[in-house]
């Protein structure tokens, strides 16, 4: 099969820091079919071999076995092309017209890198020139849009022209091997279900964070803040991963419709609820990898007075016959104390207690997202009471048990050269299968469960300022001890 892949945004900072090592992972892994093509698209004056040299220069910085060979790196650059377009000019989508349509591929992937801003011209360009044929696929990055109605207008303006299932709305947590092991655990296992509801899960834990601060891209980020950059897509999807009903089968429509039910059960936000449960942070100076860093407001392309959230933390609930009651916290930000995703499902506690118990969730399942890929199961042990007997303590010790845990590393396991995000969907594009990808209705609902919150905080207000290297605001830590619990790594 053999298909052309247009990365509009060919230079951007997508395609270098993800899409063109993914794309050359794939390549090197035999997984890319033969005879494709991946056209770079940018305003820069640029040939062809210009391109493959600039390219050629990213992956200079690679180090280990992630660096192509030279007669890789060759073979994988015959495959790479570059054709400088404006946007903005009807012309230069005729050139690329022409250029597709001289080869007749049997795939075409419109991969839309560029600002979302640009997304809804271009999308009408494209089908200006006759680019939206059937073999046509479209792939849109996130955040797609800034609000609900700026998203219904994009996906209009593409729906306008393409149908539904030649739409791929990209959000990469779901190419995460440690995501896809989510849904194996979830549904390729008998053993969690019983317990995977509210009669035994006292409250969920979704942590995403990043030890970087916002890096080069400054300007980008102070106008979509983390909230949209990160809960409405990557934290949204986990819950629904996380929280949805066991799916008909594994076709991409049964697997969305579940999610949706998981998004319109989410609790809808009130003032009130604004006020308690949502806390907003800013990075402020600090240190990270033991050093001095500057704060957000430092950062280059960000507003000296920006009120651009670095830091949310939530607590919501899904209001359904499996969940109700349970609360679900989520946070993530910029210049945490590490760099961690994970998920935390703590157990109720024993009905009727005869052991002495450490404070804290005696049982959690921690689904390890980043860096490490795994689960930990933690129980209560008896391992003491040997030594204390001999120190004479013996009725009291033998009461008192200690935590232990078991620990599978899915990268020892299955090795750390496993198939990554982008590496994934961009296969699963060029191949055609929807399953790891948004739906409309997914994105619109996604979309008006935070719009209260956008709407609340760009009216008032400054976010609270944390140290850089810190787990944010203390506000985060008051909130989760409202109920009773604690942020796990903070127990
Ligand atoms: C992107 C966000 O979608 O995800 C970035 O725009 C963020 O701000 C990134 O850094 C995190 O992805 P990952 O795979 O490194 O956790």
């Amino acid at each position: 099969m053999s298909f052309d892949l247009v990365l509009f945004g060919g230079t951007g900072d997508l395609a270098w820091r993800k899409l063109m090592p993914a794309l050359f992972q794939a390549f090197r892994h035999g997984s890319l079919p033969d005879g494709g093509r991946i056209i770079g698209v940018a305003r820069d004056e640029l040939s062809d071999d210009d391109y493959r040299e600039l390219i050629r220069s990213r992956f200079k910085a690679v180090e280990g076995a992630k660096r192509p060979t030279e007669e890789e790196f060759k073979a994988f650059a015959s495959m790479l092309y570059f054709l400088r377009m404006d946007l903005s000019r009807p012309e230069d989508y005729a050139r690329l017209a022409e250029m597709i349509s001289g080869r007749g591929a049997d795939t075409v992937v419109m991969y839309l890198a560029t600002a979302p801003n640009l997304f809804t011209a271009v999308v009408k360009q494209i089908a200006a020139a006759g680019l939206n044929t059937p073999r046509t696929r479209m792939v849109l990055e996130k955040p797609l849009g800034h609000d609900l109605a700026s998203n219904r207008a994009i996906n209009d303006a593409v729906q306008e022209v393409l149908s539904e299932n030649q739409i791929f709305r990209i959000d990469h947590y779901l190419g995460k091997p440690s995501v896809q092991n989510l849904f194996a655990m979830r549904f390729g296992n008998a053993l969690f279900e019983p317990i995977w509801r509210r009669e035994h899960v006292a409250n969920i834990q979704i942590t995403i964070a990043e030890d970087l601060g916002v890096e080069k891209r400054g300007s980008f980020y102070d106008q979509t803040g983390a909230l949209r950059d990160m809960v409405q897509n990557h934290a949204l999807q986990l819950v629904c991963a996380l929280a949805m009903e066991p799916p008909i089968n594994a076709h991409a429509d049964a697997i969305r419709d579940e999610k949706l039910k998981v998004l319109r059960s989410l609790k809808p936000w009130t003032a009130e609820s604004i006020g308690l449960h949502a806390v907003r942070g800013q990075y402020a100076a600090g240190t990270a990898y033991g050093e001095r860093v500057g704060g957000y407001l430092d950062e280059p392309g960000v507003d000296p007075d920006s009120r651009t959230e670095t830091f949310v933390a939530l607590r919501t609930e899904i209001a359904n016959w499996r969940w109700a009651g349970v609360p679900i916290y989520l946070r993530t930000g910029k210049r945490l104390s590490s760099r961690d995703a994970r998920i935390e499902i703590n157990f109720r506690a024993v009905p009727h207690a005869i052991f002495r118990v450490p404070a804290g969730n005696a049982n959690k399942l921690v689904i390890n997202l980043q860096p490490k890929d795994g689960l930990e199961l933690h129980l209560l042990a008896q391992g003491q009471d040997q030594r204390a007997r001999t120190n004479g303590h013996s009725a009291r010790a033998a009461q008192s048990l200690a935590p232990v845990q078991l620990d599978l590393d899915f990268d020892k396991r299955f090795g750390s050269e496993r198939v990554g995000a982008y590496e994934r969907l961009l296969l699963d594009v060029i191949d055609g299968r929807l399953n790891l990808f948004v739906r409309r209705d997914e994105q619109e609902e996604a979309w008006r469960w935070v719009e209260p919150l956008l709407d609340s905080w760009g009216a008032d207000g400054r976010p609270r300022s944390y140290a850089a290297g810190t787990w944010g605001p203390s506000t985060s830590s008051a909130m989760i001890a409202r109920d009773g619990f604690a942020w796990g790594e903070e127990q």
